[in-house]
Parts: C-alpha cells; sequence; structure tokens
C-alpha cells in the first residue's frame, strides 16, 4: 500500500510518501481500505519527537479516518465487506496516513450517506475531544458562561457549537481575520488577542477549555469565577496547579469509542453543530500539510484525500 510516513523524527521534511506493506486483520479487528485521514495538532508533535521518542520505524502517523472495510478478522461479526465506517485509532496507535488500516471493530462507526469520507475524517477526533472536554469532563450547563482559548481551530470550533447547543455564552479568542468565521459558528463574544489581553476583559466565567496551552493556559484561571473549573487539552506546564484553592483543573480524556463517534453524529444530524471548513491534500503532501499544521493558525481542518 501507498502512506506517508518517516524514519526519524524531525521537519516537515522527514516525510516520505512510498511503498510499505499491507496491515492484516488481527482478531476483533477490521481492514479498511482509507478514504480519508486528517490532520491533528498532535501529528506534528509526534513526528517532530516533541510528545514521545518513537523507536519503532517507519512509523506512519494519523489518528483518524474514513473508509470501507475490505476484510475482517476472526471473530467480528457486527460488520461485513463493504461496509463505510470511520473513527479513530486507539490511544497510542497511529497509522492513518496509508491506504490501509486495521483497527479494533468496537470503536469504529458506521459512515451515514449523508457525510462523505472527507467529512468524517475531518469530524472523528475532533469531535471526540470536544464531546469528552466539554460534556464529560466540564459538565457545561446551559446559562453558564465559557471562555473558549483558539476558537478558529478543530477542536475548539466544534466546542464552540456544542457549547451553544447546550445554552451556555461563548466568550472566545483568535485573530481578526478569524472572527467573521467563529461569528458563524455561534460564538457570543470574540477577542482578538493580539489587540485585547483576555485577563483585562473577561472575567467570572463558570469555566475555561483552553486548546493552546503554555502561557495561555496558566492566565485563564484568572478570569474563572470562585469554583470555575478549566479543561485543557494542549501541553503546557505539568501539571497545571490552579493559583487559588476554589478553582479546579481538569484534563479531558478523549474517549475514543463507537458512542462518542455516535453522539457526534447524532449532533449534526439535529444541525447542533456543523462540518469544519476542511482543506484537501493528497497523501504525497503530507510534509505540505504538516507545515500548516505546525504554523498553528490554520482554520478548520486538513485532510487528506486518499482514494
Ligand atoms: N485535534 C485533536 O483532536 C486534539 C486532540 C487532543 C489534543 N489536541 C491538542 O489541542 C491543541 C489544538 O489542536 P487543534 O487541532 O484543535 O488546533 P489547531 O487547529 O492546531 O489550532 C490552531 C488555532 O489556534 C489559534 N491560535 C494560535 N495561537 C493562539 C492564541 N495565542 N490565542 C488564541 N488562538 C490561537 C489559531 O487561530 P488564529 O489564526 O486566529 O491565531 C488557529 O486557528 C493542540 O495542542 C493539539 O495537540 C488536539
Amino acid at each position: 500500500m501507498k502512506a506517508a510516513y518517516f524514519m526519524e523524527h524531525g521537519g516537515p521534511q522527514v516525510l516520505r510518501y512510498g511503498d510499505l506493506p499491507d496491515p492484516v486483520a488481527k482478531a476483533g479487528e477490521v481492514l479498511i481500505d482509507v478514504h480519508a485521514a486528517s490532520v491533528n495538532g498532535a501529528d506534528w508533535k509526534v513526528r517532530a519527537g516533541e510528545s514521545a521518542t518513537l523507536t519503532a520505524f517507519p512509523h506512519i502517523p494519523g489518528r483518524d479516518f474514513s473508509g470501507v472495510i475490505s476484510a475482517l478478522g476472526a471473530g467480528v461479526s457486527e460488520f461485513k465487506a463493504g461496509d463505510a465506517v470511520f473513527g479513530v485509532c486507539d490511544q497510542g496507535i497511529e497509522g492513518a496516513y496509508a491506504e490501509k488500516i486495521a483497527v479494533r471493530a468496537a470503536i469504529v462507526a458506521k459512515k451515514p450517506e449523508s457525510l462523505t469520507h472527507l467529512e468524517c475524517a475531518a469530524l472523528a477526533l475532533i469531535s471526540l475531544t470536544a464531546i469528552s472536554s466539554i460534556e464529560d469532563c466540564l459538565q457545561l450547563k446551559s446559562g453558564e458562561t465559557i471562555l473558549i482559548q483558539g476558537g478558529a481551530g478543530g477542536v475548539a470550533g466544534f466546542a464552540i457549537q456544542l457549547a451553544k447547543h447546550i445554552g451556555a455564552r461563548v466568550i472566545t479568542t483568535a485573530s481578526a481575520a478569524n472572527h467573521e468565521y467563529l461569528r458563524s459558528l455561534g460564538a457570543d463574544q470574540i477577542i482578538d488577542y493580539n489587540a485585547q489581553d483576555f485577563t483585562q476583559t473577561v472575567s467570572l466565567c463558570d469555566a475555561v477549555f483552553d486548546s493552546i496551552g503554555g502561557d495561555v493556559a496558566l492566565r485563564s484561571f484568572a478570569v474563572l469565577r470562585p469554583g470555575g473549573r478549566a479543561a485543557f487539552i494542549a501541553s503546557g506546564p505539568q501539571p497545571l496547579v490552579p493559583p487559588r484553592a476554589d478553582l479546579i483543573a481538569l484534563r479531558p480524556d478523549a474517549r475514543r469509542n463507537r458512542p462518542h463517534l455516535e453522539r457526534m453524529l447524532a449532533l449534526v444530524k439535529a444541525g447542533a453543530v456543523r462540518v469544519p471548513e476542511i482543506t484537501v491534500y493528497a497523501l504525497a503532501q503530507a510534509a505540505a500539510a504538516h507545515a500548516v499544521s505546525e504554523g498553528r493558525h490554520l482554520r478548520g481542518k486538513l485532510v487528506f484525500k486518499v482514494r
């Protein structure tokens, strides 16, 4: 099969495009002909060796995919060859930047006809992360106010729409060029972080969802009311200790399972959440896609059209 992969950690240029052996579906797995796979912020960190040092190469990056089942491993009876499915690899497993991937059947969901493979791949991991963060972890409620840091990004864009659907008031941060886009997602108040200090503009929030990390994450505690809670998904000082004893810092665990994928499908079907803006790349252009992702100013999602 063709795949985008790397043989050593480094910059985007270490990504190669070429032939690697086909994977095989083990017991409990399905083999999927990948039609689309998306780029996530974590992908370039793994490639650069920032999040972990890999010892086995070649390494195929990529966590979410959409495609068609071509073979079943032993014991799989809930799917048949030809079923269109999508999902996210188990924690610690990658390999979606390829024409084929073998995945545990229990964690994939059927792709609805109303969404394309590109759309399902774009939505998979960002939706699991946003749903796990906003609903499971922060348990955001109607009438609450939330500050969502980095609104124009993939996860945050989904989180804005989910928070509005829940009935919360949403404040978000982005550069000025993205404000119209964020208004279209439903944000009530948008702060240009290049021109304004959010700690001087926002106060007494019930919750913060941070997708930026570093100093932005640390300063986010300042906007919370007593008893407020903050969830952090980007890298930053570990552990994130609140400066006041009355604040709660949380690290959401993105649930990579079928019920959360189906929750996302229900939200899309209900019109609560729409598909993010998608920029399409060929797998052979993986290095170019990573350079954009690493630049930290992309809007929406980068998706590989694999076949
Ligand atoms: N993708 C996932 O499912 C997932 C899962 C778990 C964790 N994470 C982590 O979450 C983080 C975000 O990932 P992502 O893929 O959602 O985002 P992304 O698409 O990489 O987000 C980039 C966005 O960040 C904005 N931005 C950059 N600096 C900012 C600042 N100082 N203040 C406010 N906004 C700023 C940019 O908007 P402007 O152009 O307007 O600046 C840009 O739209 C990454 O660290 C990633 O590793 C992602």
